[in-house]
């Protein structure tokens, strides 16, 4: 099975996010997306609008060929329950529909300075909360992250290899760099999957599926049509 994980980082307004279901839904409708796939969808929205993402997926629950869809937060706290102003505590996220936590992302690290230690701890509070967390690493910096993740922590993890160049430049990274460090992550790390993100549109998904566990998808999953023929290209 592949996973296509779409990351809206800080975008949409609540009537938007409707708005993307009800396009998304029509276009899998005219395109006969199939239900059963052998593609995971997964719907990182801004952590505002998850219960509104789940409740407008939720009224297409009828709809004959509707593709599952599953959501991710785009980050966690690396602190559990407590006086932490303005952090969401993985354990604030069960009983909500959220199997995912994408931690570490590169603009995490640019703009919040994320360290090694802190991702490792959003790791942790991910996983007690039962929620899998997909770490996101660059080339440059594997070794170190993979060093501060417990061992037994490492397997149960997705990791996405994204380099930082590559995130919204329309520029995505040669697919033989991409093979070799998809093969340096399963041996140091041995997650549940490697996914590839950075730059992947509806033109080369399908050569990134093939060379790795699925894709984490910004830009192109912001247009519900666009995402549609994404998911298309997919299979
Ligand atoms: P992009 O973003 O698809 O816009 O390059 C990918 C990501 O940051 O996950």
């Amino acid at each position: 099975m592949k996973h296509l994980i779409a990351n809206w980082k800080s975008h949409k307004t609540a009537p938007q996010v409707t708005q993307w279901v009800e396009s998304f839904m029509q276009e899998a409708r005219e395109l006969l997306l199939p239900v059963e796939s052998e593609v995971q969808l997964t719907i990182a929205p801004a952590m505002p609008h998850l219960s509104l993402l789940h409740s407008a997926l939720a009224t297409h629950v009828d709809q004959a060929n509707k593709p599952h869809i599953q959501l991710a937060v785009q980050d966690v706290s690396p602190y559990p329950f407590g006086s932490y102003t303005g952090a969401v505590a993985a354990d604030s996220l069960k009983g909500m529909p959220v199997q995912y936590a994408i931690v570490g992302h590169s603009e995490r690290r640019e703009y919040f300075h994320e360290t090694y230690q802190e991702i490792a701890n959003k790791v942790d509070q991910a996983l007690s909360a039962g929620i899998i967390p997909i770490v996101c690493v660059d080339d440059e910096y594997i070794s170190e992250q993979v060093a501060a993740i417990p061992d037994e922590h490492r397997k149960k993890c997705i990791v996405a290899f994204e380099e930082r160049n590559a995130i919204g430049s329309g520029d995505a990274v040669d697919t033989d760099v991409v093979e070799a460090v998809i093969e340096q992550i399963r041996e140091q790390f041995s997650p549940r999957a490697v996914l590839y993100g950075g730059s992947v549109d509806a033109s080369n998904i399908a050569t990134y599926c093939e060379i790795s566990d699925g894709v984490l998808v910004g830009s192109a999953s912001l247009d519900a049509k666009q995402f549609a023929r994404l998911v298309q290209r997919a299979q």
